[in-house]
C-alpha cells in the first residue's frame, strides 16, 4: 500500500474503490489512497493486512515498533513464517480466520527484546461486493499499562484482604501470647534458681520462639492498618548511617561486602525514622539473602529533582529475579526462601506509600537494584 497496488488483494480493493465512484469521486481515490498510507503510518493501532494465501500485504509502523519487526523483513511473507520456532497453535493469528472467524479482544503477551508487551487483538475479513473473502484485517492495542494497573488493583485487593483478615486475628493472638510469656518468665527464674540448667535452656528456647511469633504478629498488625507514622524531619544518610552496622553484620556471615555511596547533600524528607530502617533492612537483607556465594550489596543516596524525591538505590550482585516473578513478589505470602514468610516487601510497600513513596525494582537476570522514593 505504500507503493502502490502489488498483491491481488490490494489490486482488488483499489479496483473496488475505483469503480464505485462516479469521475468525482475517483479524484478522491488518491486522498483514499493517502489516507491508507497514512493511517498505517501514523494510526496508534497494530494493523495488518492479509492475502488469501495468509501472506502479509502490508503492516503499520505502530505494528512493527510493537512486534520488533522491520516492513521490509516482513512485508510478502507468509504469516506462520513470522512467528518463526513459535508452535502455531500458539501463533496470535490463526489461518481459520479467512474462513470468516471474527476475532474480538483476543489477549496475548509479546516478548519485544527485553520488554514484554501485553495485545489486544481484533480481526475480521474483508470481503467484496459480491461478499467473496479477499483478505483479511488484524487490529491490535498494546494495553500493557492497563494491564498492569488492573494487576496493581488486584495486589490491593489481596493486601486489603490480609488486612482485614490480620486485624481480626493479631490482637487476638498477642494477648495470650503475652500471658504465656509472663508466666514463662516466671518459671524461668524459679528453674534457674533450683539449678536446672536443662529446663532453663528448654525455656530460653521457648521464649525465643514466643518472641518470633510476636514479631510475626507485629507484621500483620502493620499490614491489616495505616499505622500512626511517628513523623519527624530527618536526613536520609544519617538514617543510613545508623543501620549500617546492622546490615554489615549481617553481610559479613554471608561473604557479602557493602558500601554507601553518596555523592550530592540530600535534603531533609518527612518520614518515620524507626519505619524507614525496617524498609532499608529488609531489603538489604534480602539482597543479601539472594547472594548464596558472597558478593556486594551496594547503596547509593541520590535526588530526583523530577519528582522531589530522595531515591535510596540498594543494589545486589546476586542472581536477579526472573521475570515471571517480578510481579509478584510485593505480595503478602509470596516467598521463594524455605524459612520466609514473604511479608517483607509487603510491608515495606505499605509503609513507603503511607509515606507517600514508592518502591521499584529492576532486575535483569543478573542482580537486583531496588529503588524507594521518598518525597523531600
Ligand atoms: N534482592 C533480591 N534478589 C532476588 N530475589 C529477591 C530479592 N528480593 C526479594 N526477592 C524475592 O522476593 C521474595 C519475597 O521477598 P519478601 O522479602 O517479601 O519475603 P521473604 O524474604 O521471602 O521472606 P521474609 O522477608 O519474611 O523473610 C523472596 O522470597 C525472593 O524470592
Ligand atoms: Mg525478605
Amino acid at each position: 500500500m505504500h507503493n502502490g497496488p502489488t498483491t491481488p488483494l490490494e489490486e482488488a480493493v483499489s479496483k473496488l474503490a475505483e469503480g464505485r465512484r462516479s469521475p468525482g469521486e475517483r479524484d478522491a481515490v488518491p486522498l483514499l489512497q493517502r489516507f491508507a498510507d497514512t493511517f498505517l503510518r501514523d494510526v496508534n493501532l497494530g494493523v495488518l493486512l492479509i492475502d488469501l494465501q495468509f501472506r502479509l500485504v502490508d503492516i503499520s509502523d505502530t505494528a512493527c515498533k510493537l512486534l520488533g519487526w522491520s516492513r521490509e523483513q516482513v512485508v510478502n511473507h507468509r504469516i506462520n513464517e513470522l512467528f518463526g520456532a513459535m508452535p502455531k497453535e500458539h501463533h496470535p493469528i490463526q489461518r481459520s480466520l479467512l474462513g470468516g472467524v471474527v476475532v474480538t479482544n483476543y489477549a496475548f503477551s509479546w516478548q519485544n527484546g527485553t520488554y514484554r508487551h501485553e495485545l489486544l487483538l481484533d480481526s475480521n475479513v474483508v470481503r467484496c461486493e459480491e461478499g467473496r473473502i479477499l483478505g483479511a484485517y488484524v487490529l491490535f492495542k498494546d494495553v500493557t499499562s492497563l494491564k498492569s494497573l488492573e494487576e496493581q488493583v488486584q495486589r490491593n485487593d489481596r493486601l486489603a484482604m490480609v488486612g482485614q483478615i490480620a486485624a481480626g486475628t493479631a490482637h487476638e493472638i498477642r494477648n495470650p501470647l503475652t500471658s504465656i510469656k509472663g508466666f514463662l518468665q516466671m518459671f524461668k527464674r524459679t528453674l534457674t534458681e533450683r539449678g536446672m540448667n536443662k529446663e532453663v535452656e528448654f525455656a530460653d528456647i521457648m521464649l525465643t520462639e514466643l518472641n518470633r511469633i510476636n514479631e510475626l504478629v507485629g507484621e500483620f498488625l502493620l499490614l491489616s492498618k495505616p499505622k500512626d507514622l511517628n513523623i519527624e524531619q530527618l536526613r536520609i544518610e544519617q538514617v543510613m548511617e545508623e543501620i549500617v552496622p546492622i546490615i554489615r553484620n549481617e553481610a559479613v556471615m554471608h561473604n557479602v561486602d557493602v558500601r554507601v555511596v553518596h555523592t550530592v547533600p540530600l535534603p531533609p524528607v518527612v518520614a518515620d525514622r524507626e519505619m524507614l530502617k525496617q524498609v532499608f533492612l529488609n531489603i538489604a537483607k534480602n539482597g543479601i539473602e539472594a547472594m548464596v556465594d558472597g558478593g556486594h550489596l551496594s547503596i547509593y543516596l541520590k535526588i530526583d529533582e523530577s519528582c522531589k524525591c530522595v531515591l535510596v538505590d540498594i543494589h545486589d550482585s546476586g542472581p536477579g529475579i526472573p521475570g515471571f516473578l517480578v510481579d509478584k513478589i510485593f505480595d503478602p505470602f509470596f516467598t521463594t526462601k524455605p524459612n520466609g514468610t514473604g511479608l517483607g516487601l509487603s510491608v515495606c510497600q505499605r509503609i513507603i506509600s503511607d509515606m507517600g513513596g514508592g518502591i521499584r525494582v529492576a532486575s535483569k537476570g543478573y542482580g537486583t537494584t531496588f529503588t524507594i522514593a521518598i518525597p523531600y
